[in-house]
């Protein structure tokens, strides 16, 4: 069941990574580091210090990129060289060029992972700050990613079923989950670990939930009764 899961640390000192991760059993399948840790330690000493702090656990790169074609192209290729980098985000407004190029860089060898509408976004923001619909913008976003042949996607739990009506090659990372009850902070668009499953969530981004919980070994093994 924890194979479904990522663990997003977003925490900025060693310290504070290495007593979450010792309580976490069994050690997270993926892991996903992000640019609140990487503007901390700097991409070396994080992925040093999670290979150390949990081996076996893949790393998912969640760098967000958004630039033009050539800039995402070279901000990939050093990447490489980290062997347990197994996924990377880009974000999907970037177009239909910046993302079969990133997935050229990629070269077969990282998951690249097309960010669609954040899940801190709810619809009436889209429309207010955008004026547009949440679903089509969503739809116009999932619609590029597939054309450019992506085939891993970030969405919120919301989208999934949708998505996977559509388009049977995709699976979904989804974000935003919360326990029943918990505080949504800046998230707008959360679902539970349950319903994420059964929206057909592939991957689950977990942070909060498990990090700021008032016992993170608890909530991590209540993630296994799922
Ligand atoms: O703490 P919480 O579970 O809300 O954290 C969610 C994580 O997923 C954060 O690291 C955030 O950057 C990331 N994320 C997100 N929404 C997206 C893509 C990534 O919340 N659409």
């Amino acid at each position: 069941m924890l194979t479904k899961i990522a663990l997003a640390l977003d925490i900025a000192d060693e310290e504070n990574i290495s007593k979450l991760l010792s309580l976490l059993e069994p050690k997270p399948h993926i892991i996903k580091i992000g640019l609140e840790l990487i503007s901390a330690l700097g991409i070396q000493k994080a992925l040093n210090l999670t290979q150390s702090l949990s081996p076996q656990s893949e790393i998912f790169l969640d760098f967000k990129l958004h630039d033009i074609p050539n800039t995402v192209t070279k901000a990939i290729k050093p990447l490489l060289q980290h062997k347990q980098i197994k996924y990377l985000t880009v974000h999907t407004l970037g177009g239909h060029k910046m993302l079969t190029e990133a997935l050229k860089a990629v070269e077969g060898q990282i998951n690249l992972v097309g960010v669609t509408v954040l899940t801190s976004h709810s619809e009436q923001e889209i429309k207010t700050d955008l004026n547009l619909e949440l679903n089509s913008l969503s739809q116009n976003l999932v619609k590029n990613a597939h054309l450019a042949g992506l085939n891993w996607l970030v969405s919120s739990v919301w989208e999934c079923l949708a998505i996977k009506q559509k388009y049977n090659n995709f699976k979904i990372i989804t974000p935003g989950i919360r326990f029943s009850g918990q505080n949504k902070a800046d998230q707008a668009r959360i679902a539970s670990p349950t319903t994420a499953l059964e929206q057909g969530s592939d991957i689950m981004v977990i942070g909060r939930a498990v990090c700021e919980a008032e016992n993170p070994q608890m909530a991590w093994q209540s993630l296994l009764k799922i």
